[in-house]
């Protein structure tokens, strides 16, 4: 394996350095071209069980794990809470080493508590994925988004990124607030100031509460919805307001620059953060996004899982 990845675990960006974000991102593009080929499968997984362990509801993640993992040749078992025995009082500790003494190399786990991902990497010898913990972390979402923006734009230093919405509750913004700063892209925060707090200056971005006045200048607009399954209290005055002052609607679209991207990691709340024309029109990668996911959660188990029987 070599020197430029020697982690069993990917938890998060910020414990990253550029050299490896940048090399997950070079090695998804050998598995970009694998999804070309007439047969797009290679065994670089052969005989290893990954666990795809969600306990909090997805669609892209969980779905493109699993097809990552068919196409590395691993053997895959999908588990969400529902459906585990953490609803018999299991703990996940428990119900993880359970797991790994039904020899799982390799765990990808969604969950809603910050740190769940990490408590169980210091603990198992299985490589642990972060697919997303609570308000933390998602940083295979992140790396799909980089790639998307290197795809389509040929760099990331540089380029100036807008992410509007609701950043107080997004692991989204958390990672991609570390990987873009990191591949030296400069980044401003965009949404309503109780969602959007000060503290986030620390991390080196910067923050506007006028969406108007950032439109024009970014290269990317990446959006967010309201995260309403974290959010305890009530933020903003309704969605009605939400949508007049920070959605992306047609009219505020045209601001935008004509070969600015527009991202959203899913799922979309049409007619809310975006307009629904606007998410499905010219300037429009979301789906690219979703593609994009396959290749890069392949490089992530490829990497990962090759650590773990070192
Ligand atoms: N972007 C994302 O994490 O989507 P899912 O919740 O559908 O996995």
């Amino acid at each position: 394996m070599t020197t430029r990845w020697t982690r069993k675990d990917l938890l998060g960006l910020r414990e990253l350095s550029a050299d490896q974000i940048n090399f997950v991102l070079e090695t998804a593009d050998a598995f970009k071209e694998v999804g070309t080929r007439q047969i797009k499968k290679v065994p670089a997984l052969r005989g290893k069980t990954l666990v795809n362990f969600f306990v909090e509801p997805s669609t892209r993640t969980r779905t493109s794990f699993e097809l990552a993992a068919f196409r590395l040749s691993a053997d895959v078992i999908n588990i969400s809470a529902s459906d585990s025995s953490l609803t018999k009082g299991e703990t996940l500790k428990d119900t993880a080493r359970n797991l790994e003494a039904l020899h799982a190399d390799i765990l990808v786990l969604r969950h809603g508590s910050a740190g769940a991902p990490q408590f169980l990497a210091s603990r198992l010898k299985a490589s642990v994925i972060n697919a997303g913990d609570g308000a933390h972390e998602h940083p295979t979402q992140a790396l799909l988004d980089l790639y998307t923006i290197r795809e389509r734009r040929g760099k990331i230093d540089g380029l100036h990124v807008a992410i509007i919405g609701d950043i107080l509750f997004s692991r989204v913004a958390r990672s991609n607030i570390f990987g873009l700063l990191k591949l030296g892209a400069r980044v401003t925060l965009v949404g309503p100031s109780t969602l959007v707090p000060r503290e986030f200056e620390k991390l080196g971005v910067e923050i506007s509460y006028k969406i108007d006045d950032v439109l024009p200048k970014v290269d990317v607009v990446n959006l967010l919805r309201i995260q309403h399954e974290r959010q305890r209290r009530e933020y903003f005055p309704g969605l009605g307001e939400y949508t007049r002052l920070f959605g992306l609607t047609k009219e505020r679209a045209k601001l935008l620059k004509p070969d600015c991207l527009i991202m959203h990691p899913g799922p979309i709340n049409r007619g809310v953060e975006i307009d629904s024309d606007v998410a499905d029109g010219v300037q429009s990668v979301i789906l690219d996004q979703v593609t994009n996911g396959l290749a890069v959660r392949m490089a992530v188990l490829f990497l990962c899982g090759g650590i773990s029987t070192e």
